[in-house]
C-alpha cells in the first residue's frame, strides 16, 4: 500500500475527495469527539462491575449494609449505558447525514462533469462503467464517510483504552493477554491479504454482469428479431455463474477466518481464566479486577477482527475515488476558448476553409472548403460513410479539425463560446433520441419557456402536428423508453419539430427524412421555406429532398466532388447524375 501514497494520481484524487469532505469536517470531527466520549464511558461499566464484585458481594458474609450500594451501582450502569447509546444515536445519525449530503454534492459535480464530456469520450466509455461511476462506486465512498471514518477511529481509541485499563490494573495479566494479539492481528492480515483479490475479482464479476444486463436490455429487440434468447441466456448464465462463484470464492476465506477469530477470542478467555485464576488463588489479583479484565476483552478482540473489514473498506474506497476522479478529471479535448469572441448571437455564415478530419491518421474529410451565407439552404449528398455527417460534427464543434478552419460568422468556431455556438444551432440528428417525456416536452427542449403556439408551429412546420393529434393524449402523450412506441418516420417528424423550435440561425437535418414518405416529405421541404432568414444544411440521400437547395455538395469519400445547383449538376457527369438517374430513372431519361 506505501507506494500508493506516493502516487501522484492517488494524492490528486483525495485531494479531489477532501474538497467535498471539508464542508462536512466540522461536523466529522464533532462526531469523533462523540465517539471518544462514548469509547471513554465504555471504561465506566466494566469498573463498576469490578466494585460490585469486590466491595459489594466481597466474600458474601455481612453483605447487609452494603448490599444497599447495590441499586445505586445499577443504576449508574443503566445511566451510563443509556448515555452511551443516546450518544452513539447522535454521532450516526450525524455520520450518515454527512455521507448523504456529501454524495449528494459528488453526484452532482460528477453528472455536470459528464455533461461537459465530448463525443470523443463517450466514443471511448461504456454506459455500464459510467453508471457504475454514479453508483456502485459512490457508495463505496458513502460507506467510508457513514461508517469506516468512525470506525477506525473508535476501533483504535477501544483497542489503547483495554490495553491501558488492563496493563493498569495488572501488568502480569496485560503481557499474558498481548501474547495472544499478535496472532490475532497476523490472522486479520492473511485474511485481508488473500480475501482482497477476491473481492476486486467479485466487483469485476458484477459489473461485468451488470454490463452485461444493460446491453441486453437496451438490445432487447434485436434479441427478439434474430431469436437468440437461447444463446443470450447462455450467455447470461455463464456470467450469473461465474458471479455466484466470485462470491463463493471470498467466502470460503472469510467463513474460514470467522472461527479461527473465535477460537482466539476463547484464548484470550482462556489465559485470564489460568493466569488470573492462579493471581486470585495466591491473592496477588482480586476476583473484581478478573471480572473487569473480561469485560474489557471483547474491547480488545473487535478492534483487531474488525481491523480486517476496515482495511478491505478503505481500499475500496479508494479505488472508487481513483476511478471516478479519473473519469471526472478527464479534460475533454473540445474546451471554450480562453479568450472567446463575443457574440451575442450567430447570423447563419459557415465557411470551410480547406478543412481535413482525420482520425489515427485516417482522412475522414479531406481539404473540403465551402462558404454558405446566412438563409441559404445547402443540400449534401453522399452516400454512406462518405463523412456527411462529419461536417455537421465539425459546424457543432463535437470534434475539431486536425487542419484548416471552420468559419461561423468569420470567426473561427474554436474562438466561440460552445453555448453560443451550439445554442444558435438547431441540429436533427441522424439517429433520433426522444426524452422518456411528452411529446409537447420533447419538441420544446431547446427552450422549455416557449408558449404552446410555438411547439404547435414547429410541429406544422415538420408536418407532425397532425399524427400528434391522433394520439390519445395528443401533445401529452409520453414517449421514449417507457412511452409508446412511435414510427421511424414519426420520430424523426419530431426531432425535425425539436430542431427548429428556436428558429436557430443554422439548422442541420441530418438523413432527417430518409424515413418519412415521399409525399410527406414534399410537404416539409415546402414548409421549410418558410425559414427565410436561417441556414439550413439537408443532408439527404434522396435528391428530391435537396433538389431545391441554393447549393448542393456532392461528399464521396471524405472530399467534395461537386457543388452547384439541382440544375448545373443534372448536367456534369458525376455521382449527382448517376444517383439522379437511378432515382428518377425513365423521369430522367424524358
Ligand atoms: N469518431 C470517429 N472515429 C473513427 N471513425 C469515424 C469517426 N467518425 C466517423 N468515422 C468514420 O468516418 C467515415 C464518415 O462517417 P460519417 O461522417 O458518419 O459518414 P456519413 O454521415 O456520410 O454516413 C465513416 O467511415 C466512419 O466510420
Ligand atoms: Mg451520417
Amino acid at each position: 500500500m506505501r507506494p500508493k501514497f506516493k502516487d501522484e494520481s492517488f494524492r490528486r484524487a483525495m485531494r479531489w475527495f477532501y474538497q467535498f469532505l471539508a464542508k462536512y469536517k466540522w461536523k466529522i470531527v464533532m462526531g469523533l469527539v462523540l465517539v471518544t466520549i462514548t469509547s471513554i464511558l465504555a471504561i465506566v461499566n466494566p469498573r463498576i462491575t469490578g466494585y460490585i464484585v469486590d466491595n459489594i458481594i466481597g466474600d458474601g458474609r455481612d453483605i447487609g449494609e452494603r448490599f444497599d450500594l447495590l441499586p445505586k451501582a445499577l443504576l449508574l450502569m443503566i445511566v451510563v449505558s443509556l448515555s452511551q447509546s443516546l450518544i452513539r444515536l447522535i454521532f450516526l445519525w450525524n455520520f450518515e447525514t454527512c455521507s448523504q449530503d456529501m454524495l449528494y454534492d459528488m453526484r452532482d459535480g460528477v453528472y455536470r462533469s459528464l455533461l461537459q464530456k465530448d463525443f470523443a469520450f463517450y466514443n471511448r466509455n461504456r454506459t455500464g462503467d459510467l453508471m457504475s461511476r454514479q453508483t456502485g462506486d459512490m457508495m463505496a465512498i458513502r460507506h467510508f464517510v457513514a461508517f469506516v471514518i468512525y470506525n477506525i477511529y473508535e476501533n483504535a481509541l477501544l483497542f489503547v483504552i483495554a490495553l491501558v485499563m488492563i496493563f493498569s490494573t495488572d501488568y502480569r495479566i496485560g503481557l499474558a493477554m498481548i501474547t495472544v494479539l499478535p496472532i490475532t492481528a497476523l490472522m486479520t492480515y492473511l485474511q485481508s491479504k488473500t480475501i482482497k483479490p477476491r473481492f476486486m475479482h467479485i466487483r469485476d464479476r458484477f459489473s461485468s454482469l451488470n454490463a452485461f444486463v444493460q446491453e441486453n436490455i437496451s438490445g432487447n429487440r434485436v434479441v427478439r428479431a434474430f431469436a437468440k434468447e437461447d444463446y443470450e441466456i447462455e450467455k447470461f448464465d455463464k456470467e450469473n455463474g461465474m458471479y455466484r462463484d466470485a462470491e463463493l470464492d471470498a467466502a470460503k476465506v472469510w467463513t474460514l477466518y470467522v472461527p479461527i477469530f473465535e477460537v482466539l477470542a476463547s484464548l484470550l478467555v482462556v489465559i485470564l481464566m489460568v493466569v488470573g485464576g492462579i493471581m486470585c488463588i495466591h491473592g496477588s489479583m482480586t476476583l473484581g479486577n478478573m471480572v473487569m479484565i473480561n469485560s474489557y476483552l471483547w474491547m480488545l478482540n473487535n478492534p483487531l477482527r474488525m481491523f480486517g473489514w476496515l482495511i478491505n473498506d478503505y481500499q475500496r474506497f479508494t479505488t472508487s475515488v481513483m476511478k471516478i476522479y479519473a473519469t471526472v478529471s478527464e479534460k475533454p479535448d473540445i474546451q471554450n476558448p480562453r479568450y472567446p469572441k463575443s457574440a451575442k448571437r450567430i447570423k447563419g455564415e459557415v465557411e470551410f476553409r480547406d478543412v481535413s478530419y482525420k482520425v489515427e491518421g485516417e482522412p475522414i474529410l479531406d481539404h473540403v472548403s465551402f462558404h454558405v451565407q446566412p438563409g441559404q439552404t445547402i443540400g449534401i449528398l453522399g452516400a454512406t460513410g462518405s463523412g456527411k455527417t462529419t461536417i455537421m460534427n465539425l459546424i457543432c464543434r463535437f470534434f475539431d479539425v486536425t487542419d484548416g478552419e471552420v468559419l461561423i460568422d468569420g470567426a473561427d468556431v474554436r474562438d466561440l463560446q460552445l453555448h453560443t455556438l451550439r445554442d444558435g444551432i438547431g441540429l436533427a440528428m441522424q439517429d433520433v433520441f426522444l426524452f422518456s417525456d411528452t411529446i409537447e416536452g420533447n419538441i420544446a427542449y431547446g427552450d422549455p419557456e416557449c408558449t404552446f403556439e410555438q411547439v404547435e408551429w414547429a410541429a406544422k412546420m415538420a408536418d407532425a402536428d397532425g399524427f400528434i393529434r391522433e394520439m390519445p393524449d395528443g401533445y401529452d402523450t409520453v414517449v421514449g423508453e417507457r412511452g409508446i412506441g412511435l414510427s421511424g418516420g414519426q420520430k424523426q417528424r419530431i426531432s425535425l419539430a425539436r430542431a427548429i423550435l428556436k428558429k436557430p440561425a443554422i439548422v442541420i437535418l441530418d438523413d432527417t427524412t430518409s424515413a418519412v414518405d415521399m409525399e410527406t416529405e414534399s410537404q416539409i421541404q415546402h414548409d421549410l421555406k418558410c425559414l427565410e432568414n436561417e441556414t439550413v444544411f439537408i443532408i439527404a440521400q434522396r435528391i428530391s429532398s435537396l433538389k431545391d437547395a441554393d447549393m448542393i455538395l456532392v461528399v464521396e469519400n471524405g472530399r467534395i466532388t461537386q457543388q452547384g445547383t439541382h440544375e448545373e449538376l443534372v448536367q456534369q457527369e458525376g455521382y449527382y447524375s448517376t444517383v439522379f438517374a437511378h432515382q428518377y430513372g425513365d423521369k430522367a431519361a424524358g
